[in-house]
């Protein structure tokens, strides 16, 4: 069965520079060259759904500009639908990211469009799952609620209207985020905690955990946006709990391996090859 999954969220271009190790506040280092990738958490999760065979649409806003139509281009050929439009007056969003030789990282947004998008005449009923995360305004967030059953990826940590983490089926995030909302009375939160794995909650009792496998990871970028679709697509095809966390944990552990936020998605079949390696 074809899962149909929708995506609101952001699209952005990565400006990514390699370096030894993360800048501390104040510091400045040499890196490598730049590179231009594509990424945002939105589009970022929609690859990784189309990746493991899902039907996907995202709702994204880009700029009319060459960034947005090179991203657009970029989505369509991996598989992706696009929904809502273009904003008129804002440039396409643009991320700025350091790596570490371990593979660590930092980001800074600047949202630019994606703060723009309008979901309006979006029919968000028609999917069997919609994800969504918060690089985009409270009004599409809101809009997001007329899911049938959304899953909420609440990065990067900022304040969530309560309306929005109530009508969510799944709360999704790191322990940074997790610490900056309070979500322990949610009905079903997963905390992901990189490398270690992940686990889910149900108001506030935990009932399944998940440890992915072993990887020596390049570049965790996108890590946590291949965790959130993998999980969104399982529940949507019938996992349960357990099940569904043991994927995307695993899927989050392979996407790690290449460089980019899109650059190591994985499909259905190297995750379940892989499955035996998670615990
Ligand atoms: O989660 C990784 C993503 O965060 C990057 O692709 C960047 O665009 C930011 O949205």
């Amino acid at each position: 069965m074809t899962v149909a999954v929708g995506v609101v969220g952001s699209a952005n271009v990565d400006l990514v520079v390699r370096c030894a190790a993360l800048p501390r506040p104040g510091e400045t280092v040499l890196g490598q060259e730049i590179e231009r990738l594509p990424g945002g958490k939105g589009a970022n999760q929609a690859v990784a759904a189309a990746a493991l065979g899902a039907s996907v649409t995202l709702f994204a806003s880009l700029g009319d500009d060459s960034d947005g139509r090179w991203l657009g281009e970029r989505l369509v050929a991996r598989g992706v639908r696009l929904g809502v439009g273009r904003a008129a007056h804002a440039p396409t969003g643009v991320a700025l990211i350091t790596v570490e030789a371990s593979g660590e990282n930092t980001i800074v947004v600047a949202p630019g469009a994606n703060a723009a998008l309008d979901l309006v005449d979006a029919d968000l009923g028609a999917f069997d799952v919609v994800v969504a995360q918060l690089e985009i305004g409270d009004g599409a967030l809101r809009e997001a609620t007329r899911a049938r059953r959304l899953v909420l990826n609440v990065a990067p940590a900022r304040p969530v209207p309560p309306e929005v983490l109530a009508a969510s089926a799944v709360v999704v995030a790191n322990e940074t985020e997790a610490d900056a909302l309070d979500l322990r009375a949610l009905d079903h939160v997963v905390v992901t905690h990189g490398a270690e794995g992940a686990v889910h909650y149900r108001r506030g009792h935990e009932v399944a955990r998940a440890r992915p496998p072993r990887v020596t990871p390049v570049d965790t970028v996108g890590a946590g946006d291949a965790f959130c679709a993998a999980y969104a697509v399982r529940l949507a095809a019938g996992d349960d709990d357990e099940t569904a966390l043991r994927f995307a944990v695993t899927a989050g552990a392979l996407a790690t391996r290449a460089r980019g936020a899109q650059g190591a998605v994985p499909t259905e079949q190297e995750v379940r090859a892989w499955l035996p390696r998670a615990s």
